[in-house]
């Protein structure tokens, strides 16, 4: 008597086939989840983290918590051609929408803070692109991923009983993190500035350009102020009114328009593009695209910037982020600190201080 094989050898190596399928689908959901792999911080870990740092704040972003809303237009020259074919550099005057803040999760700080001032924006045009941009005052940012970014907020939280960092904390920290010293150079060796309408801006991260002809370089870009910036005693913070940056901002955008120049650099090969930590050499090539005019603050309310997330990785075609992960870590973190704060009733800082010019 023949004996038939339970399973014949064609449907044997079917089934062994969609095995390695389940296999290889249960590997992809474990490597998107985090559980294999590099570890991941979730952005509601980083919303953790700025919380344990500042406190909780309901309602409120949990970083640049402090903040004023600005509108205003981008005039590109078509110098940005060359580098993109994202619609915004084609010449023509295009509306923006933003905010001026500074660093830190506690809407009611005082400004004499040396910390970041930043300003993000929101860029769009006639063919329904947007860009979506938020830039400190700085070129390089302290550190270089996301899990160091979590590991500073908790090092540097203040001790309820001197209003400093813990200083053993610090130390074990900054003795972890190498690379924080160059920002800590840098932020010794570079002006305060006493306004946001005279400090200039930068991306931070590096980017990816792309033009029409499909020709890619990595970038970096800023917003250079026309107006003269002004620094700030650093050793005198402590004896800065609460709002002096705001109401100085205010006071100048009162007597006109204020206008920045969108310089964008170009990286030449060798050059670090995955590392907010690192500066490229000076001498980089750079193009001058254009010019931010902004002419209004507003106040932080909902219809002006309080609901808008300034996430870094909302980009026009011709432009990608790169390999930097704070890129990715941003998106999530933006869009953490957006849920918490809309599911606890945005509330707006500094609302009564800012009007229509
Ligand atoms: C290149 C470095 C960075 C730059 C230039 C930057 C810039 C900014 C700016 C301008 C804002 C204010 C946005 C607004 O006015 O709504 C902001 C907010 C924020 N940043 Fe960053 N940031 C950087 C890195 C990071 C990193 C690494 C994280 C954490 C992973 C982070 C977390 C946040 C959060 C949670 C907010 C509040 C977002 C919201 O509620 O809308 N930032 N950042």
């Amino acid at each position: 008597m023949k004996i038939r094989p339970a399973i014949s050898l064609p449907t044997a190596a079917a089934y062994a086939l969609i095995g390695a399928i389940v296999l290889a689908v249960a590997g992809l959901f474990a490597l998107v989840g985090g559980w294999i792999g590099t570890p991941r911080v979730s952005g509601s870990t980083v919303s953790d983290a700025l919380e344990y740092n500042a406190g909780h704040h309901p309602g409120y972003r949990r970083a640049h918590a402090k903040g004023l809303c600005i509108s205003g237009v981008f005039e590109a020259n078509g110098a940005g051609v060359e580098l993109s074919r994202a619609s915004i550099f084609k010449p023509g005057s295009y509306p923006v929408a933003g905010r001026f803040s500074i660093a830190g999760g506690n809407p009611l700080a005082g400004d004499g803070r040396n910390v970041f001032h930043s300003m993000a924006l929101i860029l769009r045009t006639p063919d329904g692109q947007q860009w979506r941009t938020g830039m400190d005052h700085t070129e390089i940012f302290p550190v270089a991923d996301v899990e160091s970014f979590v590991g500073l907020q908790r090092a540097s939280r203040p001790d309820p009983a001197t209003g400093k960092p813990d200083p053993a904390r610090m130390k074990a920290f900054l003795a972890d993190h190498p690379e924080v010293r160059a920002f800590q150079q840098y932020m010794q060796a570079h002006p305060l500035p006493d306004a946001f309408t005279d400090g200039p801006y930068y991306s931070i991260n590096a980017f990816r350009f792309t033009n029409a002809q499909g020709m890619a370089r990595y970038v970096r870009w800023a917003m250079l102020p026309e107006d003269q910036t002004v620094a700030l005693d650093k050793k005198a913070l402590g004896d800065l009114p609460k709002d002096a940056v705001f109401d100085r901002s205010l006071a100048r955008l009162a007597q006109g328009p204020v206008r920045w120049h969108l310089v964008v650099t170009i990286a030449e090969p060798g050059d670090v593009t995955d590392k907010a930590t690192a500066m490229w050499p000076a001498g980089r090539r750079t193009v001058d695209v254009g010019t931010l005019i902004i002419d209004k603050a507003l106040p932080e309310a909902a219809g002006n910037c309080r609901d808008m997330v300034f996430d870094p990785t909302i980009l026009p075609p011709g432009m990608a982020p790169s390999a930097d992960p704070l890129l990715a870590a941003r998106a999530a973190a933006y869009s953490s600190s957006f849920t918490r704060r809309a599911g606890e009733g945005a509330r707006s800082s500094l609302s009564t201080a800012a009007k229509e010019f």
